[in-house]
């Protein structure tokens, strides 16, 4: 039996979570609205607000878990990728209560953490997929298509060339001035608009690889010919724009998903990071899961984006193997 106490601190959310084996004790996550007024992550106040919030929410993932911090057998951080600053809060927290308390430290890549967020067990009753499984990450800063046959032995079949699902997502969102981050103010939108309404081009890619940076620019230029002519263009057709832009975005997604399914002949599938909260994704993935016969895994909301509890389950298959960490180990910005 273990009590691992797990920390997530690598962009704008301090997350900490308590897990008892795989099962969820608690999970705590503090986001961070002072970046809303900038359009994006600052990455100085990401670190200072990481200070100012790590003690509360790693206190409050021990209280809710109610358990006491003698109780803990390991200490899980996220090593990267991530934001330098941010990261260092986080593992710089988790070396130095490691000491304090006299057990060890586990880190943990904040991918695998995403991928392995479908083995966190709620209760009994909780499903989770058998090896081998293919997993769509969708993040704001990755987007893979990633073979699992264990837990930690991932085969990446593709990724973007360029930038991530979710950047894409958010760049469409800020041509349209709708907030930060814009995946859930599209996917909000969306909902009472037509996904047919405006076709954008995808770019032919080899294999299961993405390109998502040729939509942005073909979005940002149809916006701009339709402005000339009609300014109040993106307010009269907010909804339709939505909808049309996240349908070319998951389409595409789901496209390269779907080849890598049939190629490999695996029959389980899943979704995981930030994007994968995009109600249409879930819709779609659902629909062609049932024409072909796969069980597909779509993970509740709050496992989606970034929290402590995914870095716990990643540690929790660490701990098993005795796979803990040396006290000098540095952070990474890239992995
Ligand atoms: O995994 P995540 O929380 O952070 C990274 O590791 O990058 O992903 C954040 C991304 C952002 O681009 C955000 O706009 C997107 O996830 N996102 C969504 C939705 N909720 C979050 N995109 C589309 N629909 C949503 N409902
Ligand atoms: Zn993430």
């Amino acid at each position: 039996m273990s009590i691992i106490l797990a920390i997530e601190s690598s962009c704008d959310d301090t997350s900490a979570a308590v897990l008892q084996n795989d099962r969820i004790l608690s999970n705590i996550v503090a986001s961070q609205k002072v970046h809303e007024q900038y359009g994006g992550v600052v990455p100085e106040l990401a670190s200072r607000a990481h200070q100012q919030n790590i003690i509360p929410v790693v206190d409050a993932a021990i209280k809710t878990a109610g358990i006491s911090k003698k109780d803990l057998d390991a200490i899980a951080f996220t090593r990267g990728p991530g934001l330098l600053g941010s990261l260092l809060v986080g593992v710089s927290f988790a070396k130095s209560f490691s000491q304090a308390l006299g057990i060890p430290i586990i880190d943990v890549n904040h991918l695998h953490a995403h991928v392995l967020s479908h083995f966190i067990k709620e209760n009994d009753e909780s499903v989770v997929p058998k090896f081998p499984f293919i997993c769509l990450l969708v993040s704001g800063g990755h987007t893979q298509i990633i073979l699992l046959r264990d837990y930690f032995d991932m085969e990446i079949l593709g990724s973007t060339i360029d930038d991530a699902a979710g950047e894409a997502v958010d760049k469409a969102a800020k041509i349209m001035n709708l907030g930060y981050p814009g995946g859930p103010h599209i996917d909000r939108l969306a909902k009472d608009g037509n996904p047919q309404a405006f076709k954008f081009a995808t770019p032919q890619i080899k294999d299961y690889d993405y390109s998502f940076s040729g939509i942005k620019t073909s979005f940002l230029y149809f916006l701009r010919d339709n402005l000339a002519e009609n300014p109040n263009f993106i307010e009269e057709n907010k909804n339709d724009l939505c909808a049309s832009i996240q349908h070319c975005i998951v389409s595409f997604l789901l496209k390269k998903l779907h080849k890598a399914m049939k190629d490999t002949g695996v029959k389980q599938v899943a979704i995981a990071g930030g994007v994968s909260a995009n109600s249409y994704l879930r819709s779609q993935l659902e629909e062609m899961g049932r024409k072909n016969r796969w069980d597909v895994f779509i993970p509740k909301f709050q496992f989606c984006t970034d929290n402590a509890a995914m870095v716990g389950i990643a540690a929790y298959f660490k701990y098993l193997n005795k796979d803990f960490s040396d006290i000098s180990l540095p952070p990474y910005t890239r992995m």
